[in-house]
């Protein structure tokens, strides 16, 4: 089974050697637009794999869609990560035109394929690629709320442990759905648990929205601290998404989806649970939110809309700037 990333920078590449470790895919074929950056990228990995044994082979190329044929999944990094300081909102303008050629390429050699978006903002990015596919819509998602939950299960630990309990990060559920937004994400406050016993039960109410706070700010928190965007825990995200699918998990995992009805949401791409397995996005679980959550939920819903009116614009600007001729044309008339 061959799964293509799209990008060798710090997420591509650390989605294709999580991918490599957790040893489930025949081959993984990582893309840049860098002349022989994933090539070194790939041969470094294939050379890790000598030592901690794993059997999938890893394929770097250059721009080379014609490699990436007959992929199962296909992964999108492309496009400019933010800086300290900025919105994933803001990088619309970059990162729009990038993914749509990006998503148009790799489709036309891989019409079966399951495309994950991880480009920013990327709950427009990933109603972008439904758009400009056309895909039905099990085939497209977009990573936030697996990433957005792991930052959260990460924050409750850290409550757990600053409560005098020593907790394992493996020990703490949660799940963050909504926008992948600094703003809008909502995480589960009720939901989350210790082992199956609600964290309501154990630490105090301030304790808890602290960490959901913390969660929501928590990309920019890194990237503040690293100077970009953050890669471990996106990379280990997308790669546990990328396995679901291959190995046909049927796992609940929130995901960024096309919604036509569910959560009275339609026309949107947005964070919900949704149980994945070898055809994607095989169900949307509808949680019946309600009280703040729901609110929260509208709320996240119409901040992406907002973000997606821009999307317009941002492929206009950018056709008008890729075509410097036509422009020359008019101004010489
Ligand atoms: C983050 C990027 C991947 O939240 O959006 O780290």
């Amino acid at each position: 089974m061959k799964v293509t990333v799209i990008g060798a920078g710090n997420v591509g590449a650390t989605v294709a050697n999580v991918i490599v470790q957790k040893n489930f895919a025949g081959e993984v074929v990582l893309l840049d637009i860098r002349e022989g950056y994933a090539e070194g990228k790939a041969m470094d990995m294939n050379q890790a794999s000598t030592i901690l044994g794993s059997f999938t082979k890893v394929t770097g190329v250059t721009n080379d869609y014609a490699a990436t044929a007959n992929s199962k999944v296909v992964v999108v990094t492309s496009g400019i990560p933010r800086k300290p300081g900025m919105t994933r909102e803001e990088l619309i303008d970059t990162n729009a035109s990038i993914v749509k050629d990006v998503v148009s390429k790799a489709r036309e050699y891989s019409p079966d394929a399951i495309f994950i978006i991880i480009s920013n903002p990327m709950d427009t990015m990933t109603y972008l690629t439904m758009k400009a596919t056309g895909l039905p819509r099990n085939k497209v998602l977009g990573l936030g709320g697996m990433l957005d939950s792991a930052r959260f299960k990460y924050y409750i630990t850290k409550a757990l442990q600053a409560e005098g309990i020593d907790a394992s990060l493996t020990d703490v559920e949660g799940m963050v759905i909504g926008g992948h937004n600094d703003k809008t994400m909502v995480p589960l406050i009720k939901y989350a648990s210790y082992r199956g016993i609600p964290v309501t039960n154990i630490i105090n109410w301030d304790a808890i929205l602290d960490a959901a706070r913390e969660t929501k700010k928590g990309g920019a928190t890194l990237t503040q601290l690293i100077g970009t965007s953050a890669w471990y825990a996106p990379g280990a995200a997308v790669a546990t998404l990328v396995e679901a699918i291959v190995t046909d998990a049927k796992k609940l995992i929130p995901c960024c989806v096309y919604l036509d009805g569910e959560y009275g949401q339609k026309d949107v791409c947005i964070g919900v649970p949704v149980v994945l397995g070898e055809n994607g996005a095989e169900k949307i679980v509808d949680i019946n939110l309600d009280g703040p959550e729901f609110k929260y939920f509208n709320a996240s819903v119409e901040a992406a809309r907002e973000t997606n009116a821009l999307l317009v614009n941002a492929l206009k600007n950018v056709t008008e700037a890729d075509e410097p001729e036509k422009k020359a044309k008019t101004k010489k008339k």
